[in-house]
């Protein structure tokens, strides 16, 4: 082996290799939080773009651009194995970058989404058959749900609702507010209005459980809301499992790093908030 050979290989042994998480903005915390309690040697990296969220409402071409730019640059940052903990560039983004991007940016590289671990599981929740599905208007309109949950619980009944406004004020830090409780109150409504049997409700965007506290108090006494965060967190660990070679890859000195599009000051007082410990920032420029 040359000098140069072998300075390259020290080098690739001594860099880190985290899982790269990624989301519009603050949402993928809830999902980050579940899988660091469960991987907590693992090293990771967090990415949000909050200075271009919301998503929900961009067009299908654009939150593939956005999506595609960050798995790019999480990639360059040493991260084998990326996670869109965003239901909306699950579902607008992932299968594109899957099929079309990832021979180029390494045939050993994995991108999975939050939508089909979660269409793996959600018919254990329902005791009626009927669920309920929130999320934004980009996740709901693609119909991602219905075919993924199709796939696996064929009988079930499922209704969706998108409510556009929730990720917008959740980026700009509105929570405790009577006019985040009429808006809560009324999309609700309005996907309980399509079925009576609705008995479980999924916030089928990451962003939602900040929001949780407003939900629950404003839906009726035997239907409950359902979070992403520990379902995807247990896919992940059974993916390891049925992977050694990807988990051999992931660097394990328990770091976390935390990047935003956005201004680093508002990330941390809010990420802070969501994830339960403090969080430093650092701006990145996709
Ligand atoms: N957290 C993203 C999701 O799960 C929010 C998307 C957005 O930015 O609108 O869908």
């Amino acid at each position: 082996m040359s000098i140069r050979a072998f300075l390259f290989y020290i080098c690739i042994m001594l860099s880190d290799s985290p899982i790269g998480i990624f989301d519009s903005g603050f949402g993928g915390l809830t999902v980050f939080k579940s899988i660091k309690e469960r991987l907590s040697d693992h090293d990771f990296i967090y990415l949000g773009d909050n200075a271009r969220a919301p998503y929900g409402d961009r067009s299908h071409q654009t939150v593939y651009e956005f999506t595609l730019e960050a798995v790019e640059w999480l990639m360059k940052q040493g991260c084998p194995l990326i996670i869109l903990a965003c239901n909306t560039a699950s579902a607008k983004a992932l299968r594109d970058i899957q099929q079309k991007d990832l021979p180029r940016l390494g045939a050993d590289k994995r991108v999975l989404g939050v939508i089909r671990p979660t269409a793996e599981v959600i018919g254990e929740y329902s005791q009626t058959g009927t669920v309920g599905i929130l999320g934004t208007k980009g996740t709901v309109s693609s119909g991602s749900y219905l075919m993924e949950i199709n796939k696996f619980y064929p009988e079930l009944n499922v209704y969706q609702q998108a409510c556009p406004l929730w990720v917008h004020m959740i980026e700009h830090y509105l929570y405790d507010t009577d006019i985040v409780e009429n808006i809560v109150k009324k999309d609700l409504k309005k996907l309980l209005s399509q079925s009576d049997e609705i008995d479980t409700v999924l916030l089928g965007c990451t962003h939602y459980p900040i929001l949780q506290e407003q939900i629950d108090r404003n839906l009726p006494k035997g239907i409950r809301s359902i979070s992403q965060g520990d379902i995807v967190a247990d896919s992940l660990v059974d993916y390891l499992h049925r992977h050694p070679e990807m988990d051999e890859r992931i660097t394990k000195k328990g770091s976390m790093q935390f990047f935003t599009t956005d201004s680093p000051d508002n990330f941390d007082e809010q990420a802070t908030r969501f994830f339960g410990q403090t969080v430093s920032s650092k701006n990145v420029h996709l």
